[in-house]
């Protein structure tokens, strides 16, 4: 099947997941799923939390203030978005842009495993704990997990079901978005992408 159409039937799919604890929300507040965006042949994935408001009613993932410096970095490293791909683990905001709960995460992280399996990306970004935690234990990493603080801007090498991948692991945007010293380590740390911009 063509990426597009597999894309397609994971949205179709999220549009009516009913199992979901957070469609009641969604639904009865006009918002849509984030399903992701960019280039299903991209060799850069970037994995945030959950959709905000501003993504909740627009369907599209990081367009508010986080998402402008997200802008701004993918741009440091000489790309567009247009050229990577950009989703979350969970695909519909949860209320008061509360975390997402580990039983949510275990949901939705079926869609991104697939999400993973039909774009092959070459190296994951994970913005934020959350996604940095799902990811690398997906990947078998679990023995390397430590508290972000320690672990930001590393790489790990890792095999996916299409062959090596790298997962490199970032602070959140909205983490550095009021913090001078923070936008700074996120702007070095991003460098680590650099070698897989193409
Ligand atoms: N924060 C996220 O983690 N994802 C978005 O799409 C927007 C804000």
């Amino acid at each position: 099947m063509p990426k597009y159409d597999e894309m397609k039937k994971i949205r179709d799919e999220l549009l009516v997941f009913k199992g979901s604890p957070l469609y009641e929300f969604r639904t009865s507040n006009k918002y849509f799923p984030v399903i992701g965006e960019g280039n299903h042949d991209a060799s850069i994935m970037f994995v945030g939390e959950a959709p905000g408001m501003n993504e909740a009613k627009t369907g599209k993932p990081f367009c508010g203030a986080s998402g402008k410096f997200l802008t701004e970095l993918v741009e440091s490293i000489g790309m567009t978005r247009d050229k990577v791909y950009i989703t979350n683990i969970v695909k519909d905001r949860p209320p008061e842009n509360r975390d997402p709960t580990p039983e949510e995460i275990e949901l939705y992280g079926g869609f991104l495993d697939q999400q993973i399996d039909i774009i092959q990306p070459k190296v994951i970004a994970t913005l934020g704990r959350h996604s940095m935690s799902y990811i690398m234990k997906k990947f078998g990493l679990d023995l390397e997990l430590e508290p972000i603080s320690k672990i930001h801007g590393r790489i790990f090498e890792a095999v996916a079901s299409y062959g090596p991948i790298s997962i490199v692991t970032l602070y959140h945007p909205a983490a550095a978005l009021y913090n001078g010293s923070m936008r700074d380590v996120l702007k070095k740390d991003f460098q680590a992408l650099k070698n897989f911009a193409r």
